[in-house]
């Protein structure tokens, strides 16, 4: 693999602290001018990062959060079981209020606590060996569900292909090769070449400042569009798939995204371009039985008023809106990339039949 792929697809983006009572990631707010690594430590800190987008993507949020409640119950120095475990419950709901949409957040705290329940009867340092076994796996089978599925991907598109992606689900929001990019990085390493339209993903620009910077660096022919230049792209021809990574999924196939990834969504049926919905299963929700029931975050005015202006670009008392991720509905969907494999519609029993296979 080339140089530059690697540094690309191997980025330690979050790890935990060789103390063992902290975490450090690489502060995706700050990219792509200055890359900064930042070292958490309280769980305000670790809270913080989450919210404010530090640390970001629905499989990083997962694996941040599984290594933050580690590194706290580190800290904690308490050998009775009934009082690390209240701690520990008490951690875990605040951690999971810093985001509510990704389901990764809850699905990787539940694993966190469940190794605290199903060991109630041994050492709290006997609990704490399991914790961190418990989220180093967490990590571990993120870097191979990416891989998977970036296998998957790639055998939906052909050399020369036009992509076109909305927000990031490279390497920075997830581990290794991501899951919407995962592709088209393995491609890469292949000799395959691809031409991919980034939007810019308004109003936190993950596809300008994280989706070209991972793909430029990494060799790819990319090109930034702004969101509302999607439909002329495809127009032009240029495009023979969507891939996007997906936050939850709904047990019927309904996907929460970015927002902006259902109205690519509806453009990309207009113009007869599959749209393909890329993430582990750990991102699949069966409990959630459709996207209305999916948690949207809405997030402050000032993202959409001045946030990135040298001046505010509207009224301070400007009404806003800014719910920060919609939900496409699966009739939309051409297919859900899984690290298992690829599910068609009709996803009730597609996506069901993902977790029969795991009993
Ligand atoms: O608000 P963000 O930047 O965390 O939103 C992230 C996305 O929408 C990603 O596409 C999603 O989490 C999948 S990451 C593999």
């Amino acid at each position: 693999m080339n140089t530059e792929l690697r540094q690309v697809t191997h980025i330690d983006n979050v790890r935990l602290g060789e103390d063992e009572k902290s975490v450090v990631i690489i502060d995706q707010t700050q990219l792509p001018n200055r890359t900064v690594y930042r070292t958490l430590r309280t769980a305000e800190e670790m809270f913080d990062a989450i919210r404010l987008l530090q640390v970001r993507g629905a499989p990083a949020i997962g694996i941040c959060a599984a290594y933050s409640i580690y590194a706290l119950a580190r800290q904690w120095e308490t050998g009775d079981y009934d009082a690390f475990a209240e701690r520990f419950h008490a951690a875990k709901e605040y951690l999971n209020a810093s985001r509510p949409t990704a389901v990764n957040l809850s699905w990787a705290l539940g694993r966190m606590e469940g190794a605290v329940t199903a060991h109630a009867k041994s050492p709290v340092e006997e609990i704490l060996n399991l914790l961190g076994r418990e989220c180093r796996a967490i990590h571990e089978e993120d870097i191979a569900m990416c891989r998977a599925i970036s296998e998957h991907g790639l055998g939906l598109i052909r050399d020369g292909d036009g992509i076109l992606t909305h927000c990031n689900a490279g390497p920075l929001a997830t581990s290794r090769y991501g899951t919407a990019l995962g592709p088209l990085f393995l491609g890469r390493e292949r000799g395959m070449n691809f031409r991919v339209f980034s939007d810019e993903t308004r109003p936190l620009l993950q596809g300008a400042r994280l989706t070209s910077y991972e793909l430029q660096r990494a060799g790819i022919d990319v090109t930034l569009i702004c969101d509302n230049m999607a439909s002329i792209v495809m127009k032009n021809g240029w495009v023979q798939a969507c891939f996007v990574g997906c936050d939850r999924v709904a047990a019927n196939g309904d996907a929460a995204n970015k927002i902006g990834t259902s109205g690519v969504a509806i453009l990309a049926k207009h113009y007869g371009i599959p749209f393909y919905v890329l993430g582990p299963t750990s991102t699949v929700d069966l409990s959630c039985p459709d996207g209305d029931h999916i948690p949207i975050e809405l997030r402050s005015p000032d993202e959409i008023r001045e946030m990135w202006y040298a001046e505010p670009m509207a009224l301070p008392e400007v009404k806003c809106y800014n719910p920060a991720f919609d939900v496409t509905d699966h009739t939309l969907i051409a297919g859900i990339v899984t690290e298992k494999g690829i599910c068609r519609p009709p996803y009730t029993k597609s996506l069901a039949a993902l977790f029969r296979d795991r009993e």
